[in-house]
């Protein structure tokens, strides 16, 4: 058997909230003006109730609405691989194993939040929602998730991905959405960082300041996130229970080492937060590895702190392991790994030793995306590449120390979309950044 294949009935019919079983509590958000904890109001002119209700349950079980499981039919359960060709390309001792996000309609994990973030919306009677994006895999998430729940769609594309990855933008635009380059001209917000910074090729920071600032303007507009917040990563959790089950179907016992790569946090602690789980009931010892750019290395190089998700501080208040909310990083392909800091859970994770980080710079990551596009003829994200290279390392150091270690990848996209990027390092000229 090479792929466990799941039953539609056994797509998840709940999110798991992994607040109910840290054995810590996680710090929680603060006001930027008072610094006391949020309550539930002070979100409500940007989100909806339910999603901030979630975002600050401590239940560890979620039910997911019906309308919502419905469009998850589109393409979950999603499959998990044996890599049988990688295996035999690298002449490993290890066993690796992918859960695939990349046959979603948009090509990646995103679309789990972006139809639950749009169905809540759409139930408090909002007309549109405003966002950010990376790569454009959020944005197009969203855009297809507020047609199918009769929502427009504006979206602040970062500049650099803008003008690299036109073709986002024409899937985008293909579902009805408005597609804004960041820094944009405008909003306020959009005005003044073009002023400080009048060469930028954006930042994620930036474009959450700009869709902020327009869905707090307007009483029928509303803001949504792609990564970092409780909720979003909440949504995300159907991936790892999926992969749990299909794991038992290989008759595993454990997966021993999983690699997801984390940009603000959300595909990793989808697919890891059910593993982790499993290690707080002492079922299980698996590793779980966050594998960010060395580009921005918020894990690995960051501060844990209290710090704002956007640059032009109209957030709340978020503690997490960050470069600084000013931090715009080397326009390195992975636009969707671009972020100064790394979601609360996900810090919070890290900072308990519940997980491990790594950071890989773009060639390597290149290189394990085109050696895992030949042997397994699918061509991974930009982003999923920095999880795959972190787990071609692991399988290089089992197969000379002799062990078999059960290897399990997040390959979080496909990168149909990406292929300038593949052509760049294919040609040499990528920057080792
Ligand atoms: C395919 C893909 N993987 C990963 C990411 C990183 O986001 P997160 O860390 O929230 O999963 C993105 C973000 O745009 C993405 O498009």
């Amino acid at each position: 058997m090479t792929t466990a294949v799941l039953d539609e009935s056994q797509i998840p019919t709940h999110w798991y909230n992994i607040v109910a079983d840290f054995p810590t509590p996680p710090p929680p958000p603060l006001h930027p003006g008072t610094r006391e904890p949020l309550v539930p109001d002070d979100l409500a002119a940007i989100f909806p109730m339910g999603l901030i209700l979630q975002e600050a349950s401590t239940e560890r079980w979620i039910e997911i609405p019906a309308p919502v499981r419905e469009l998850y039919r589109l393409w979950r359960p999603s499959p998990l691989r044996r890599a049988v060709r990688l295996e035999e390309a690298l002449g490993t001792t290890a066993r690796i194993y992918y859960k695939y996000e990349g046959a979603s309609p948009v090509g990646s994990h995103k679309t789990n939040s972006a139809v639950a973030q749009a169905y809540y919306n759409a139930q408090a009677g909002i007309k549109r929602l405003a966002t950010e994006t990376g790569a454009g895999q959020w944005g197009s998430a969203l855009a297809f998730a507020c047609q199918a729940f009769g929502l427009a769609c504006d979206v602040w594309q970062v500049r650099g991905s803008y003008d690299g990855k036109p073709y986002r933008r024409m899937l985008m635009e293909t579902y009805g959405a408005r597609v804004t380059a960041s820094p944009s001209e405008v909003t306020e917000t959009g005005r003044a960082l073009r002023e400080r910074f009048p060469d930028t090729s954006g930042s994620l920071g930036m474009a959450i300041s700009e869709a902020v600032e327009v869905a707090a303007g307007d009483p029928d507009a509303n803001y949504s996130l792609g990564s970092v917040l409780n909720h979003v990563l909440l949504h995300q959790t159907v991936i790892g229970q999926e992969a749990l089950t299909q794991i038992g179907m290989f008759d595993e016992e454990q997966v021993d080492v999983l690699f997801g790569c984390a940009g603000g946090g959300s595909n990793l602690a989808g697919l890891s937060f059910p593993f982790i789980r499993e290690n707080l009931e002492g079922r299980s010892a698996t590793r779980i590895v966050a594998c960010e750019p060395k580009a921005a290395p918020s894990l690995t190089e960051g501060e844990y702190t209290y710090d704002f998700g956007d640059t032009a501080h109209l957030t709340p208040l978020l503690k997490m392991y960050s470069l600084g909310a000013e931090f715009v990083p080397d326009p390195v392909h992975a636009g969707g790994l671009r972020y100064h800091g790394m979601a609360p859970l996900v810090s919070h994770a890290y900072h308990e030793g519940l997980l491990e980080a790594i950071a890989i710079k773009q060639r390597e990551a290149f290189a394990a995306g085109v050696l895992f596009a030949n042997a397994e003829g699918i061509v991974p994200a930009s982003e999923s590449n920095h999880a795959i290279a972190g787990a071609l390392r692991e399988a290089r150091r089992a197969t000379e120390a002799g062990e078999s270690p059960v290897i399990l990848i997040g390959v979080s996209g496909n990168g149909q979309l990406d292929l300038p990027a593949y052509a760049e390092y294919l040609s040499g000229d990528m920057l080792d950044s």
